[in-house]
């Protein structure tokens, strides 16, 4: 996609992520963005003004108040002139400093007086980004309005392994594109009732162990948000997991796949559509122990007995107005088992995805294949959840 004519202000803040920056520039550039850098003192420490003045083929804004040089109101200028502001990488000091309004260097007062859309690639150690005043910051500017690439999972600079690694170039690089390219959404969804499941469930061992998975129901709370988006009355079922309802869905709280499936069953006889996200448990513990099962050296042995198939059971009850989109999560023979499963349940679409370093269970990106009776399988590549929601549902919206 084209960017010639928008300028594009990209702030970057002391963290070792600062290397990956001059190749989101170059991109920025490439597609003819102009491109305007702002570093924070701590920023040049890890990489020189120099590089990004010689990518972004214009002077590095980095002082207040720079000594010798006319600067007049040249952070109003910054703040109001580019289209999008982007802050990558984007420390836990910056997060801390927008949320509460200190302007204290060159890019925090742009930002503070920033006219337009900031959108921003927080980069930190595991244990910055988990700390409760980081994760406030953030949800208090998510609130705000301000965009979010939010940051990966995987191998940090300091060794530590976790969430907290930046965003990669490119993966920013489209969340700024489709920003730019984003039309203003019709509500084609208005009038229409959506029934979205997300998460594990937990299925009991004894009154303190359960049986679950890896899912974090993030790409349900997020197909959910995008159903609202688009105007539809949004029932939103979910296992135990650690987000916050998107604002506007009526939340089903379940802990379960029996409880999931009663509260499914129930809640679909009038939905138009329902979307299976959610990865309810396959086997559950034949019986609960009463007790805290006491640890002994013998080995354990537990009787698993499969659970219901929500999905099977919903494609039996599912009439010709109503519609059925499941999810598969394949290790193998993934479109073979997807197709297999499409047929099988009697679903109107599958979405195919597969446990990856930035797919599947656990992150903030996916990458997914849909398949839909008599029709070729499309690719949906590497984007935010958000973003592959989004473009699930415009697939969903024509079945209805
Ligand atoms: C080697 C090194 C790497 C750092 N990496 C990060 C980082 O990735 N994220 C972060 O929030 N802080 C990081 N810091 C700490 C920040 O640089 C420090 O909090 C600084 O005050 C941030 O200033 P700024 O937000 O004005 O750029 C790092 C510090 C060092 C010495």
């Amino acid at each position: 996609m084209s960017l010639k004519g928008k300028k594009i202000a990209v702030g970057l803040t002391g963290g070792i992520a600062c290397y990956k920056v001059p190749y989101l520039v170059r991109a920025l550039r490439k597609a003819e963005a102009e491109v305007v850098v702002i570093m924070t003192e701590a920023a040049t420490k890890f990489i020189t003004p120099l590089t990004l003045e010689t990518v972004s083929d214009n002077p590095v804004a980095i002082e207040m108040f720079p000594d010798g040089e006319y600067v007049s109101t040249r952070h109003i200028d910054l703040a109001e002139s580019p289209d999008l502001h982007v802050i990558a990488p984007a420390t836990a000091n910056l997060l801390g400093k927008v949320a509460n309004g200190i302007c204290d260097d060159l890019l925090t007062t742009v930002i503070c007086a920033a006219a337009g859309p900031v959108m921003i690639a927080p980069a930190m150690n595991v244990h910055m980004w988990a700390n409760p005043i980081t994760q406030a910051n953030f949800e208090r500017l998510k609130e705000l309005g301000y965009l979010f690439v939010d940051p990966g999972e995987g191998e940090m600079a300091c060794d530590d392994y976790g969430v907290g690694r930046m965003a990669e170039p490119d993966v920013i690089f489209d969340a700024i594109t489709a920003f730019f390219s984003r039309k203003p959404k019709k509500k084609v969804l208005t009038g229409k009732r959506f029934l979205v499941t997300a998460g594990a469930t937990h299925e009991p061992i004894d009154p303190v162990r359960f049986i679950t998975n890896r899912s974090s129901g993030r790409m349900g709370y997020a197909l959910a948000e995008a159903a609202v988006a688009l105007g539809a009355e949004t029932t939103l079922i979910s296992g135990p997991v650690s987000l916050k309802p998107p604002p506007g869905v009526k939340l089903i709280a379940v802990e379960s796949t029996a409880e999931m499936a009663r509260a499914v069953k129930r809640e679909f006889k009038t939905s138009d559509c329902l979307i299976m996200a959610a990865a309810p448990a396959d086997y559950a513990p034949v019986s609960r122990a009463g007790q805290k099962i006491k640890k002994s050296s013998d080995a354990l042995k537990l009787d698993l007995s499969p659970t219901v198939d929500i999905l099977r059971e919903v494609g039996k009850l599912k009439r010709d107005d109503q519609r059925v989109i499941g999810f598969a999560l394949e290790t193998e023979n993934g479109l073979a088992n997807a197709r297999r499963k499409l047929k099988e349940k009697n679903l109107d679409m599958i979405v195919l995805n597969s446990p990856g370093e930035q797919t599947g269970f656990d992150h903030d990106t996916n990458a997914v294949t849909v398949l839909m009776p008599g029709k070729r399988p499309v690719y949906i590549a590497l984007a935010t959840k958000k973003v592959i929601s989004g473009k699930l549902l415009d697939y969903v919206a024509r079945l209805l």
